[in-house]
């Protein structure tokens, strides 16, 4: 079923507020119990479905737009969509915001900080709109997925001129011209989608990396995590489409690809009429001429010994691998409804470390947990010791309406949960430098991306995504250069061009 659920608020404020709440079927809002309902419905995919309508094809001429993107990979590539939708309506990009005839602010709604920065960044939208009521303004992303934000919005923001979900980005013409013709709010969010839509363009950031989606939303609902809810049930894009963007990135010139999913080693299983997985697909794409293939994110749950295999077998499939592990107390695991226990864990990335030559493995911890006691962190920090990784994003639990774990009373004070994240990284940036030292003196090849605005050095990535600094010359740019290694830090490595 899809719901669409389209708003229209403005001068029949208190009218409009009242039906709402009185569960009018017209003003329905993004709802998380229907989000959270996951049918076996066949994934459409539609290839003609992005268009603009003929009178919005020049709306933009001499209007700049602005972006702003919170949150993760997957919003990054959401906002080369919006960029390419909005130049297709004839906008053009600027960086600076009081320039801007629209704004779009691209939104995560992973932890309660997300939502501040947002909140905070309309606050001060709401001045500009104030001295200039022409600026059209908009918030899309996975916070207008959330029906407690688009409650607020209604409340508080009636300013914004329209808002629209992760789930109909290529509708944003008829968004537009909706809230350009009717002069009030427009949100129009739906709260499933069960459709893939093959022709959305991209206006993307890097000549020479690009992100391609693989799939779409996630079906493990962690107990902790919104993305589930605000992404919808997983969709897998069919692999003709993934080969022929990625043979058109090769033609256009670009080096590298990341694929992108929630858990892309489930990639596959939602096809109905063929059995094909992630390993097939990274074999089918490591044949092509692309020289690097990376992939976010791996679940530990399902990382299958194929894939290593794969992975082992193919040198342009980089020896890279981010692995979430959460906590390090299996109790912890079993309560964030993680499919796996510290010792697989280890299993895994002990197999991976054996197989894959040189190798480098990042994670994501969440400290603060409910119920997580001193002994539960300390078998954390236990495993990051026994592990070393090379990297880690970790972060403080954060509580998200209507999820599981937001019935789980959270005894953890707050105090508590500073000097643990405090602890972890400590321990984290040691093992990050102790990686890092093994590659002085060593030569590794890195895709050199930009010049450094700061030192004027080149930098770019090696295989294993250290962040590299060098100098050179800037016809160096887009190319993969070898780098010899002579100074490191925890976050970078340091070296002189080796030709
Ligand atoms: N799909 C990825 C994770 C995407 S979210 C995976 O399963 O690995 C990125 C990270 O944010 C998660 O790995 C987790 O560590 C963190 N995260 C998600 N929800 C959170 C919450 N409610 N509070 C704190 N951190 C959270
Ligand atoms: Fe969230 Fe878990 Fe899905 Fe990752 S796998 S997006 S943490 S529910
Ligand atoms: Fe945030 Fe949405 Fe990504 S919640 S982390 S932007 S999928």
């Amino acid at each position: 079923m899809l719901v669409n659920l389209t708003f229209y608020y403005g001068k029949i404020l208190t009218c409009a507020i009242i039906l709402m709440f009185l569960g009018s079927d017209k003003m329905q809002k993004p709802n998380m119990i229907e989000a959270q309902k996951r049918g076996h419905l066949k994934t459409k995919v539609l290839t003609n479905d992005y268009n603009i309508p003929s009178d919005m094809q020049s709306y933009g001429v001499n209007k700049k737009y602005y972006i702003e993107t919170y949150g993760c990979q997957m919003n990054v590539h959401d906002s080369e969509a919006v960029k390419a939708i909005l130049e297709d309506m004839s906008f053009t990009n600027t960086k600076d915001l009081s320039a801007a005839d629209l704004i779009i602010i691209n939104t995560c709604a992973i932890r309660e900080n997300a939502h501040n920065k947002v909140f905070g960044k309309l606050g001060q939208l709401k001045n500009l709109k104030k001295n200039n009521p022409n600026i059209m303004i908009g918030l899309c992303g996975c916070m207008a997925q959330e029906e407690v934000v688009i409650d607020l919005l209604f409340k508080k923001y009636q300013w914004l001129d329209f808002v629209f979900g992760t789930h109909n980005i290529y509708k944003l013409p008829f968004i537009l011209k909706e809230a350009i013709t009717k002069g009030e709010l427009v949100v129009e969010v739906w709260s499933k989608e069960g459709n893939i839509i093959e022709n959305i363009p991209f206006k993307r950031d890097s000549n020479y990396k690009a992100w391609v989606n693989i799939m779409y939303g996630c079906d493990n609902f962690c107990t902790y995590c919104i993305v589930p809810y605000v992404r919808g049930r997983q969709r897998s894009r069919r692999p003709n489409y993934i080969m022929d963007e990625v043979q058109e990135l090769i033609k256009a010139g670009y080096k590298e690809i990341t694929l992108l999913g929630q858990n892309v080693n489930s990639y596959g299983r939602d096809f109905i009429d063929q059995n094909y997985d992630f390993a097939d697909l990274l074999t089918d794409i490591s044949k092509t001429d692309i020289d690097r293939i990376r992939f976010v994110t791996s679940n530990p749950w399902d990382f299958t010994d194929k894939m290593i295999e794969v992975i082992k077998n193919n040198k342009n499939i980089m020896p890279y691998i981010h692995l979430p592990i959460q906590s390090g107390s299996n109790k912890i695991l079993k309560l964030m409804g993680r499919r796996y226990t510290k010792e697989d864990y280890i299993e895994l990335f002990n197999k991976i470390k054996s197989n894959i030559k040189n190798v480098s493995i990042s994670t994501d911890i969440i400290v603060g947990f409910p119920g997580e006691t001193e002994e539960d962190f300390q078998e954390t920090l236990a495993l990051v010791n026994e592990l070393k990784f090379d990297f880690a994003f970790t972060f403080v639990y954060s509580p998200r309406e209507g999820t599981a774990a937001i019935k789980l009373k959270d005894n953890v004070s707050e105090d508590e949960k500073k000097e643990r994240l405090y602890q972890l990284n400590k321990l984290i940036n040691k093992y990050a430098l102790a990686n890092n030292q093994k590659y002085l003196l060593q030569t590794v090849k890195v895709l050199i991306e930009k010049q450094d605005v700061k030192t004027g050095l080149l930098t770019g990535y090696t295989e294993t995504n250290k962040l590299t600094y060098c100098k050179g010359d800037l016809s160096d740019i887009g190319k993969i250069v070898l780098v010899q290694i002579n100074k490191v830090k925890t976050w970078s490595l340091y070296g002189e061009r080796n030709f």
